[in-house]
């Protein structure tokens, strides 16, 4: 296997269509877009979220012997374990971790219940450092893999009603960072990417007023598309990213330059 593929963390497994990635939050948005995209470009997929919809109903008939979901939930890492463990029951490995799900509360600090806070961290710090955890000791077992955290611009500048949600997707970026140091040895990247502003459930509640706000703000003067930031995910889990690990990608259009 050369260095390229081992950093890639595409070449631990003999054959290409074995590679297992196990994605959070892959029923809708970002997470469920990375699951189609790497379902078509020959991985065996895991995913979970609260509940099933449509889209996983689906998938579960059409893709038997390559999907997986599960409900798990991000507050409760017993569940998260024991999602890892079915994985690698069902699949027998894990050579990418995408941490997606994230939760969003927007709320003025002052009137955040010490409850609403706890969540957030949890969802949106705990959860990722769980899933890294049970995911990295398959990893270091086979030779290699990846772990890509799916921070936010809320994690590199200040916006009001965020602060919670702001300080957990910045300890992503710094967990991504030491955790890359550690890794490194065992062939394993850690990367995380930050996305601006896309449409999606998590956005659907923002005024039109604030998105054009937001769209005023961005130098390219425009929105993000949710597949702009796919593919800048599928950039970073590629072999052309064979060399990239412990870095923060900003994904988002200039607004945060
Ligand atoms: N949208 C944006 O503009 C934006 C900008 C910057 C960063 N991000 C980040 O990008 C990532 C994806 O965001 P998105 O907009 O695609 O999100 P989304 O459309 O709201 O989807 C979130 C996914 O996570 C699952 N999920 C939510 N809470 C969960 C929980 N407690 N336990 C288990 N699963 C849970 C959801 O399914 P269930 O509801 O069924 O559980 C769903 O599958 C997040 O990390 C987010 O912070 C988004």
């Amino acid at each position: 296997m050369s260095a390229r593929e081992r950093a890639a963390g595409t070449g631990t497994a003999a054959d290409a269509g074995d590679r297992v990635a196990v994605i959070s939050g892959g029923s809708k948005g970002l997470g469920r877009l990375l699951v189609e995209r790497l379902l078509v470009d020959g991985w065996r997929v895991a995913t979970f979220s609260r509940s099933a919809n449509e889209f996983v109903k689906e998938l579960q008939v059409t893709a038997e012997d390559r999907f997986l979901w599960e409900a798990a939930d991000l507050t409760d890492p017993d569940s998260l374990r024991e999602f890892v463990r079915t994985v690698r029951r069902r699949f027998g490995r894990v050579d990418l971790l995408i941490n997606n799900a994230g939760v969003l509360h927007q709320e003025l600090f002052l009137t955040t219940s010490a409850k609403q806070t706890s969540t957030l961290i949890a969802a949106n710090l705990l959860a990722p450092i769980t899933l890294a955890h049970a995911c990295a000791r398959s990893m270091t077992q086979q030779g290699g893999g990846q772990i890509l955290n799916v921070s936010s611009i809320n994690a590199i500048r200040g916006y009001r009603g965020v602060a919670v949600y702001s300080a957990a997707k910045a300890g992503l970026d710094g967990f991504s960072r030491s955790l890359a140091r550690e890794l490194g040895a065992f062939g394993i990247r850690v990367n995380s990417i930050v996305p601006g502003f896309f449409d999606s459930d998590m956005t659907s509640d923002v005024t039109e007023q604030n998105r054009e706000r937001i769209q005023r703000r961005t130098p390219l003067g425009r929105l993000g598309d949710i597949h702009e930031i796919a593919d800048a995910v599928l950039y970073l889990i590629s072999p052309d990213a064979s060399f990239i690990t412990g870095q923060t990608i900003v994904v988002d259009g200039g607004i945060t330059c």
